[in-house]
């Protein structure tokens, strides 16, 4: 295995540690979950976040809780891991990988009815352990096939985190920008500040410095300017939820991004790995957007910026149509158009 990043999540003895990403850049501390319920609060806080990472998370959280079931009837075991699974999907709506993760730790269950309850909390552990590794490897191979769209001397821009810390390791969108960089140290990068979060800000700026890789903080509203004067050559964003014909949700403002980058001809590329696509979803408009809190609109580090009563809207991520992604950059490797054929061939492989 190659060398760690920047990993925000791992087994610390019996433990689960994450990086509080809620305080980041300024502290690096890490919470230490030993219940699912302490991790279900981190994702729910958003101390930890980013699809990928809140997938890893939710299968470490089935971890802990399976281990901590005590109960010697294999039917009470069931129920108890059931109803843990329930609360862990139910964390966050919008990304794919955490439903997927959950629903590949239950069927271990389902599709096991004979096995004793010793063995199913092995199984649901050694599990939870493959999901966080096949996520770093994936990123890899993200990174691999992402750095061949990726002109010399790029300018990249990338919008709200998809890096390491919004993984196990490595990055989606990062991941390119990683391996693009290994082969051009010559790119660099314009990083959006995502308002209202400020994933961009606080997080992807923070990364990309750590790892030497040049990167400009720009605002939300400078990228149609920028654009236009000829100063970004590709887009690359993570994603959420890719339903099955390619539209794809992400931190709200990409659709902007994307139509802006359709007017001025420059190339839009999804990165994500497949646990991220529904493919029971037939287009965008089913995938479910996360509402919340008006707070984060109306104050600004906790103080007060809009005035008293004014109402506000804070959905946190929006749905870019497939028309406008040039390509979806996945482990298996680079998805064209139609997505909905190249979609279906990637999940059969
Ligand atoms: O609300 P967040 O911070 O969880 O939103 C994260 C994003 O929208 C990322 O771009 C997306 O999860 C891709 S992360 C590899």
């Amino acid at each position: 295995m190659s060398q760690r990043c920047f990993p925000p999540i791992y087994w610390d003895g019996d433990a689960v540690a994450i990086l509080d990403q809620r305080i980041l850049p300024h502290q690096e501390k890490f919470l230490h979950c030993t219940t699912p319920e302490q991790v279900i609060g981190a994702i729910k806080t958003m101390a930890i976040r980013g699809a990928p990472a809140v997938g890893v998370a939710g299968a470490l959280a089935l971890a802990l809780g399976a281990r901590s079931i005590q109960t010697d009837d294999p039917k009470e075991f069931r129920r108890k891991f059931s109803r843990i699974c329930l609360k862990v999907k139910d964390a966050r709506p919008t990304g794919a990988n955490l439903g997927w993760a959950v629903e590949r730790l239950y069927s271990i269950v389902v599709e096991n009815p004979k096995l004793g309850i010793v063995e199913l909390k092995e199984l649901i552990v050694a599990d939870a352990n493959a999901i966080l590794n096949e996520d770093i490897a994936s990123n890899r191979q993200i990174g691999k096939w992402g750095r061949e769209v990726i002109p010399m001397g790029a300018k990249i821009l990338t919008y709200c985190n998809a890096g390491a810390l919004a993984t196990a390791d490595y990055g989606t969108a990062v991941g390119v920008i990683r391996a693009a960089f290994e082969a051009d140290p010559t790119i660099s990068v314009f990083s959006c500040e995502t308002r209202p979060f400020l994933q961009g800000a606080r997080l992807t700026v923070f990364e990309l410095m750590r790892a030497g890789i040049p990167v400009t903080l720009i605002t939300d509203n400078a990228v149609g300017s920028l654009m236009s004067q000829g100063r970004i050559d590709v887009v690359v964003v993570g994603a959420d939820r890719i339903a099955a014909n390619g539209d794809t949700a992400n931190k709200i403002g990409t659709y902007m991004v994307a139509v802006l980058a359709r007017t001025h001809d420059i190339p839009f590329y999804v990165a994500a790995p497949r646990s991220t696509i529904d493919p029971g979803l037939t287009d965008g408009n089913g995938i479910p957007i996360e509402q919340r809190d008006p707070k984060e609109v109306t104050h600004f580090c906790g103080k007060q910026i809009a005035p008293d009563g004014i109402n506000a809207l804070n959905p946190a991520f929006d749905v870019t149509p497939n028309k406008y992604i040039s390509g979806i950059v996945t482990e298996v490797g680079m998805l064209r158009k139609p997505f909905s054929k190249s979609i279906r061939k990637a999940l059969q492989v």
